[in-house]
C-alpha cells in the first residue's frame, strides 16, 4: 500500500502553477501507540491553501518547502492505536493532501454521517459553512428587511450566507461570474443577481439595492469591495471574509480607496477568522444540518476525481471554474 502525497515544490509567484507542486509516493510507516491511520476519501480545496503556500505567517504558519500541502481532508479510520478512535469511523481534520494520513488525534473530528455526506462535512457543514454562519450572524448581524450584498456568491461560503440571510428575512443580492452561476443563485432563492463578468457592478448595485446595502459580505476584495462601499446604507456592516481577487499577489494588495464612505454611512467594517468560533461549531452544524434536512437550504459540491489532479483543482478555484464546494476525490 503506497501513500500518494502532494508536496510544496516552490513558493508560488503570482498565480499558482502545477510546477509549484511535487507528487510523490511514500511508504506508510508503522503505526505508533496513540496514532490512527486514515484512508482519505476527499480533500477540500480551499482558497486559504494559496496563502499557506507563502513564506511567513498569516494567522497560521506557512507550509514548509517540501512539506505536504495543508488541507482539510476526510476519510475512514482503517487502523487505530488510539483509545478515542475506532476502525470504520469517518473523521475529518487538517490531514493534508495525501491518500493516507496518520494522526495522533489532535484536531481530529468524528463525523456524524446522519447529518450529511462527507463532501458536505468538508463544505457546508465544515469550515466554509462555519465561516458563512458566523460571518453572517456574528459580524453581519442581519435584521429582517436588511439588504445584503454578497460577492463570490456562487461559492460554498457565499451561497450559504445568502440562503441563511433569506431565512433571517433579508433581501439577498449576490454577484458571480457567468449566467450559469447566476441562474443557480436565483434557483436557491437569491432575490437579485449580478453577473460581474458581463454587467457593470456599480450600475447594477444602484438598480438592485435602491435603498443601499445594509450588509456587504466580501469574499472578493479589490475593486468589488471599493464599488460596494459606495452603496452602503446608513449603519451598514461590512464583513471582510476573504479576497479572492488578491490572494495571488499579496505584495500588491489593492486597498479600498472609498473607505471614507464608512464615515458618511456611519458603517463598520470587520474581519472574521472562522477558527475563533471553534467552540461554537456544534450549534452551527446542528442548525445547518436541520435546515438542509428540512429542505430550507441546499448545498452544491464539485468533485474532481484523483489526487494527482490536486494542482489543477486548486488552479480551477482561482479561475472561477469550480461550481460549488470544490473537492478532490481520492481512491
Ligand atoms: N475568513 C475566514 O475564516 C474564511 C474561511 C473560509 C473561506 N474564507 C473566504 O471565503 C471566500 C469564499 O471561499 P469559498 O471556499 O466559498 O470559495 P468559492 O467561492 O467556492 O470559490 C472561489 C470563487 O471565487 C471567485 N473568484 C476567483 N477569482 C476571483 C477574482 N479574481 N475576482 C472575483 N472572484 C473570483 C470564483 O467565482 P466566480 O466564478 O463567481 O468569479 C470562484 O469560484 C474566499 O475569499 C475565502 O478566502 C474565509
Amino acid at each position: 500500500m503506497k501513500n500518494t502525497q502532494i508536496l510544496l515544490a516552490n513558493r508560488p509567484e503570482g498565480m499558482v502553477k502545477e510546477s509549484d507542486f511535487d507528487i510523490v509516493e511514500q511508504e506508510i510507516p508503522a503505526l505508533q501507540h496513540g496514532q490512527v491511520l486514515i484512508k482519505i476519501h476527499f480533500i477540500s480545496i480551499d482558497p486559504a491553501i494559496r496563502g499557506w503556500m507563502n513564506e511567513g505567517t498569516t494567522y497560521i504558519s506557512g507550509i514548509p518547502l517540501g512539506g505536504v500541502i495543508r488541507t482539510f481532508s476526510a476519510g475512514q479510520v482503517i487502523e487505530s492505536k488510539h483509545p478515542n478512535f475506532a476502525i470504520g469511523q469517518f473523521v475529518e481534520g487538517m490531514l493534508g493532501a495525501t491518500s493516507f494520513a496518520i494522526s495522533d488525534g489532535t484536531g481530529l473530528k468524528v463525523l456524524d454521517i446522519s447529518k450529511g455526506s462527507i463532501p458536505q462535512h468538508l463544505g457546508i457543514l465544515g469550515m466554509p459553512g462555519m465561516t458563512a454562519y458566523f460571518g453572517l450572524l456574528e459580524r453581519g448581524k442581519p435584521q429582517k428587511g436588511d439588504t445584503i450584498f454578497i460577492s463570490g456568491a456562487a461559492g460554498v461560503v457565499g451561497s450559504t450566507v445568502g440562503q441563511i440571510a433569506k431565512l433571517k428575512g433579508c433581501r439577498v443580492v449576490g454577484s458571480a461570474g457567468g449566467k450559469v452561476k447566476c441562474d443557480y443563485l436565483r434557483s436557491i432563492g437569491f432575490d437579485e443577481v449580478i453577473d460581474y463578468k458581463n454587467e457593470d457592478l456599480d450600475l447594477e448595485l444602484r438598480r438592485k439595492c435602491p435603498t443601499g446595502i445594509s450588509i456587504y459580505f466580501d469574499n472578493v476584495g479589490g475593486d468589488t469591495l471599493d464599488t460596494a462601499l459606495l452603496h452602503l446604507a446608513r449603519g451598514a456592516r461590512v464583513v471582510i471574509c476573504g479576497a479572492m481577487s488578491q490572494y495571488n499577489d499579496m505584495k500588491k494588495v489593492c486597498g479600498p480607496k472609498n473607505y471614507m464612505k464608512l464615515v458618511t454611512a456611519r458603517a463598520e467594517m470587520k474581519g472574521i477568522i472562522v477558527f475563533d468560533f471553534q467552540n461554537e461549531y456544534p450549534k452551527a452544524v446542528k442548525d445547518i444540518s436541520t435546515w438542509l434536512q428540512e429542505g430550507k437550504i441546499q448545498s452544491k459540491e464539485h468533485i474532481i476525481e484523483g489526487i494527482q489532479n490536486f494542482p489543477q483543482a486548486l488552479i480551477m478555484l482561482f479561475e472561477g471554474k469550480n461550481f460549488g464546494k470544490l473537492l478532490v476525490g481520492v481512491h
